[in-house]
């Protein structure tokens, strides 16, 4: 028994008895599972329901449905069964006629058994082989579907990415980048790809990719800082292999770090302002001590004067700390207020009276004026930290005004808003000058600001404080004239 025809399924359509009867022994005795059917249309109708015959034998001559229509008939059914046409009428029109209807040869009668199934054998050799063929070309184009997929999709991810990436073959020629990469690279932009390292124009990254596709390089990532323009670029770039270790090639991913160096750039300068502005004082009251205890002078009045000096320098050092405190936890988005709405009149007039005995000293008269015609309308105000700012104001207002003049506090409406301006006769400051005031730790460095006691962190704070209510500080000066601080608060509805 032929062990490849086990079971397959073969449809014999004759309407003679004997003839189906004989082919259907043949086919048996070769192991193929035979069903017969006496004419076209009871054929037509066995293959409908049942559907998966290998083959079908149909003989040209039948009542009720022929051959050649039941072949295609058969045919539009299912593409792959292979039908083979039994004639007693073997002449080249019936034969074209039926290959032309899809059949895939002919048998004349008679026939012996191996002429049946010669023919048999190799059609359903070459339908198998068509099969096969068929899958194996879907099962590519499904591949290559996905593929191509997969390809689009890693393309997505990486433009979508915010650092840059490109990638390199074992040619040092960029084959793959993203939109970011383009940007950095203009070389990369310009010109299709693969574009050759070199023209990319980096050396630096250029070297860095050439070491890691270096044969023999060890698998690892290398990282190095490169700057491109006024940016700093951290890059870090690994060798791409493929199954068993075979190097492909490199690819490269470049982060922006310009923001992060300024940054420690910034953090370090504080620090050190830091230390310098604490040492100073300390320096002052070490050394203001040390002539009192060491015995320096003998005059009480003296020593009282100096231990006046350190306790100053002391609490100077201790509103230093705290504006410090104050900053930090602003930065950190940690600075608790609590906002209400109010009527700040009464709060900045007070803050004028505070400021008064400082004025005193310096025979400066200090004045407030309520501007605002009726009742005060109301802002979202925290009552300490707008003491704060007021009191930051005043203070400098008197600090920075020659002794015997005039300074005030004024407030009026302005529209939506509230407006409380501070002003002097002071020293006022330049167009220079101006654009500094609000940077931690800057003083205008001059004759008057030498002998006047200061950290420089007054205007950054209240400037903040201000900035978290909604508001705005403008400043207008004029050197040797004076200056006004307006700080601007939105009206509560
Ligand atoms: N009303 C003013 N007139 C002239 N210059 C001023 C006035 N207010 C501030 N300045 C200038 O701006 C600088 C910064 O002021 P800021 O209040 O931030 O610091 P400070 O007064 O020096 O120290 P503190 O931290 O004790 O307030 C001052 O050193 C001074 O040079
Ligand atoms: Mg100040």
């Amino acid at each position: 028994m032929d062990s490849q025809s086990d079971g397959i399924r073969v449809l014999v359509v004759d309407d003679e008895p004997g003839m189906r009867e004989g082919c259907r022994r043949i086919l048996i005795a070769e192991g193929y599972a035979v069903e017969t059917a006496e004419d076209g249309m009871a054929g037509l109708e066995l293959f409908q329901q049942q559907r998966n015959f290998a083959a079908a034998l149909v003989d040209l001559k039948m009542p009720r449905l022929s051959g050649v229509e039941l072949v295609e008939a058969l045919r539009a059914l299912d593409s792959d069964v292979l039908l083979l046409v039994i004639t007693a009428y073997a002449t080249i029109e019936t034969a074209v006629e039926a290959t032309k209807r899809g059949a895939y040869g002919y048998i004349p009668k008679p026939f012996t058994p191996e002429e049946l199934l010669m023919p048999l054998r190799h059609g359903l050799e070459r339908r198998q082989l068509a099969i096969e063929t068929r899958q194996l070309r879907e099962e590519r184009e499904r591949r290559l579907l996905e593929v191509a997929f997969e390809r689009s999709k890693a393309k997505t991810i990486i433009n979508c990415m915010t650092d840059g990436v490109l990638v390199t073959n074992r040619e040092k020629q960029v084959v793959l980048r993203n939109v970011v990469a383009a940007r950095l690279l203009p070389a990369l932009a310009n010109s299709p790809l693969p574009v050759s390292l070199g023209a990319v124009g980096l050396p630096a990254l250029t070297d860095l990719l050439v070491s890691a596709i270096q044969p023999g390089s060890t698998p690892s990532i290398a990282s190095r800082e490169i700057t491109i323009g006024e940016s700093t670029f951290m890059v870090n770039v690994s060798p791409v292999t493929e199954g068993a270790g075979e190097m492909q090639g490199a690819v490269a991913v470049l982060r922006d770090i310009t923001a992060l160096k300024k940054l420690e750039v910034a953090k370090s300068m504080f620090v050190s302002l830091v230390a310098h502005e604490v040492k100073r004082p300390l320096a002052a009251i070490e050394s203001n001590l040390k002539v009192v205890l060491g015995g320096y002078t003998r005059d009480p009045d003296k020593q009282r004067h100096m231990i006046e000096r350190a306790l100053e320098r002391s609490k100077g050092l201790l509103t230093l700390v705290t504006e410090l405190r104050s900053l930090s936890t602003m930065e950190a988005g940690r600075y608790a207020l609590n906002r209400v709405p109010m009527d700040l009149v009464p709060l900045a007039a007070d803050a004028v009276e505070s400021a008064k005995e400082k004025a005193a000293e310096k025979q400066m008269t200090l004045s407030f004026e309520n501007k605002v015609a009726g009742t005060v309308p109301r802002v979202m105000a925290d009552a300490e930290a707008m003491k704060s700012v007021f009191g930051n104001l005043l203070d400098n207002a008197v600090k920075y005004t020659p002794d015997g003049r005039r300074a005030g506090l004024r407030v009026a409406r302005d529209g939506l808003f509230l407006r409380f301006t501070v002003w002097d006769e002071g020293i006022g400051m330049s167009a220079e000058e101006l654009s500094h005031v609000f940077e931690e730790f800057y003083r205008a460095q001059n004759e008057f600001t030498s002998r006047v006691p200061g950290t420089g962190l007054g205007l950054s704070l209240a400037k903040r404080l201000v900035e978290i209510h909604q508001g705005e500080v403008t400043i207008d000066s004029t050197p040797g004239k004076g200056s006004c601080f307006a700080v601007s608060l939105p009206i509560v509805e």
